[in-house]
């Protein structure tokens, strides 16, 4: 992938971003880059800007100030239905509570995003069942979220969110909610996933052992960055 040459510069970068909810200024210029096929930890203690940093550089939320580039394109320039597309084709997030649709079966849930970029049914289902498979939990295909333990939901919800091929993954404290086998088990197949198809990661964590899955931490305290540090 020649998106994947450093030499282009970052994948994903934010610059002096600024976001205020009312009086509580979430974010206080805030800049950051995340490289093609890097695993990037956002770490800080809760309430010091990560989600929200992660929503600006996924294009859910406007900044006040500053910009985020993707791929070389101003994500403030597109239109929002430009900016649905981009982030339905390019990017995966997976949150802390998987946030699967509770209708639907597992194997429906993970082929949703396909069939939403136009694979048809059953294809999509196929595809969906592999990625299961990859992540052990084929066997729970038919079951619907709230009859899967949180660990095999939150497998089928990191599934869902590479079943598409993107070149980002947004995961917003994935196994915050998971015990530590669980927690690690999700990690594994993130990391491993990431790295066997040069999938950008940031992994907003504030829990040490996660971040140290990264090649590079970037640390938030009171809605700006306090260091940098590469981990591994
Ligand atoms: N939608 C929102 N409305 C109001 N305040 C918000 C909203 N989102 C975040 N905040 C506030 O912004 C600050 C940063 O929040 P957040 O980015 O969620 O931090 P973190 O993910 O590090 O816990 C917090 O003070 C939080 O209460
Ligand atoms: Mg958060």
């Amino acid at each position: 992938m020649s998106i994947g040459d450093n030499t282009t510069g970052p994948l994903l970068a934010g610059r002096g971003l600024v976001k205020a909810y009312g009086r509580t200024e979430a974010l206080r210029g805030v800049s950051v880059e995340l490289y093609a096929g890097e695993i990037l930890a956002v770490t800080g203690a809760s309430g010091s800007g990560k989600s929200t940093l992660a929503h600006c550089l996924s294009g859910i939320v406007r900044p006040d100030q500053g910009s985020v580039t993707y791929a070389g394109r101003r994500l403030e320039e597109l239109p929002e239905s430009r900016l649905s597309e981009l982030r339905r084709t390019d990017f995966g997030v997976l949150f802390q509570f998987g946030q699967l649709v509770p209708e639907l079966t597992a194997l429906d849930n993970v082929a949703l995003p396909l069939m939403l970029a136009g694979t048809d049914r059953r294809a999509a289902r196929a595809a969906a069942g592999e990625w299961l498979e990859r992540f052990g939990v084929r066997g729970q295909g038919e079951l619907r979220p709230g009859e899967m333990s949180g660990g095999q939901a939150q497998r089928a919800a990191l599934a869902r969110a590479l079943v598409t091929g993107p070149s980002v993954v947004f995961a917003d404290e994935p196994t915050g909610a998971l015990d530590s086998l669980a927690g690690e088990q999700v990690m594994s197949a993130l990391v491993h996933t990431a790295r066997e198809a040069g999938t950008a990661v940031l992994l907003i964590t504030h829990d040490a052992q996660v971040a140290a899955y990264a090649d590079r931490e970037v640390r938030l305290r009171d809605g700006a960055v306090t260091s940098l540090e590469v981990t591994a």
